[in-house]
């Protein structure tokens, strides 16, 4: 599968977001990884609906709104009106039931829609879904931080989902130059990385080394 590189906007400097998601753009990131915190599902906040439509006016690159927050569907309407081109879904935070009637109905508006696993929460949580989503996300830290160590205990269910699922699957958490072949040989297609991209000094070669290329 082609390997595709998700800039995390987490870490880069807001002051001055504009030229920092145009300096990934023209280094080669495929997408924008947006993680949406509501204080509640995790220990921290971060942007709403408003900035993301803010953001989809700076790029065309398509927008991956990870939403890390209680009660998603209440504001899935809203991430797509603002531009959204993926929406993650937290397992975590759905019922099975609400989860199939409502990936249906917001996929029937072009987007794509994913699943989300939190490090502790294991494969079989959600197999009964896998025919329900475009892709799935598998967190290698425990979300709501950037900046965090990647936690190579969850490469063994990277290589389960892979096992039994076909479409994109999506790593994100402390990837780097270090951990990326690893996570690529066990089935990761999708790479999302933040602190890596955004805090390195050349940004078009750590891309192309996150690419393992
Ligand atoms: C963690 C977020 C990640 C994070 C990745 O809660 O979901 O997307 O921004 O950042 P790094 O690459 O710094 O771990
Ligand atoms: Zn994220």
């Amino acid at each position: 599968m082609k390997i595709l590189i998700q800039a995390s906007i987490l870490a880069a400097d807001f002051s001055r977001l504009d030229r920092e998601i145009k300096r990934v753009e023209s280094a080669g990131v495929d997408m924008l990884h947006v993680d949406i915190m509501d204080g509640h599902f995790v220990p921290n906040i971060t942007v709403g609906p408003a900035i993301v439509s803010d953001i989809r006016k700076i790029t065309k690159l398509p927008l991956d709104v990870h939403l890390m927050i209680d009660n998603p569907f209440e504001l899935a309407d809203r991430f797509i009106a603002s531009g959204a081109d993926k929406l993650s879904f937290h397992i975590e935070t759905v019922r099975e039931r609400t989860f199939r009637q409502k990936a249906a109905s917001l996929k029937s508006t072009g987007i794509e829609i994913g699943l989300v696993l939190n490090p502790p929460t294991p494969v079989g949580k959600i197999t009964s879904l896998l025919d329900s989503v475009d892709f799935v996300l598998v967190m290698t830290v425990n979300p709501g931080f950037g900046g965090q160590e990647f936690i190579p205990q969850v490469l063994p269910k990277i290589r389960k989902l892979r096992s039994i699922f076909r479409g994109d699957i999506a790593v994100d958490g402390g990837i780097t130059a270090a951990n990326a072949k690893s996570v690529i040989e066990a089935g990761g297609n999708i790479l999302a990385a933040g602190t890596y991209i955004f805090k390195a000094k050349d940004t078009k070669d750590a891309i192309r080394r996150l690419r393992c290329r």
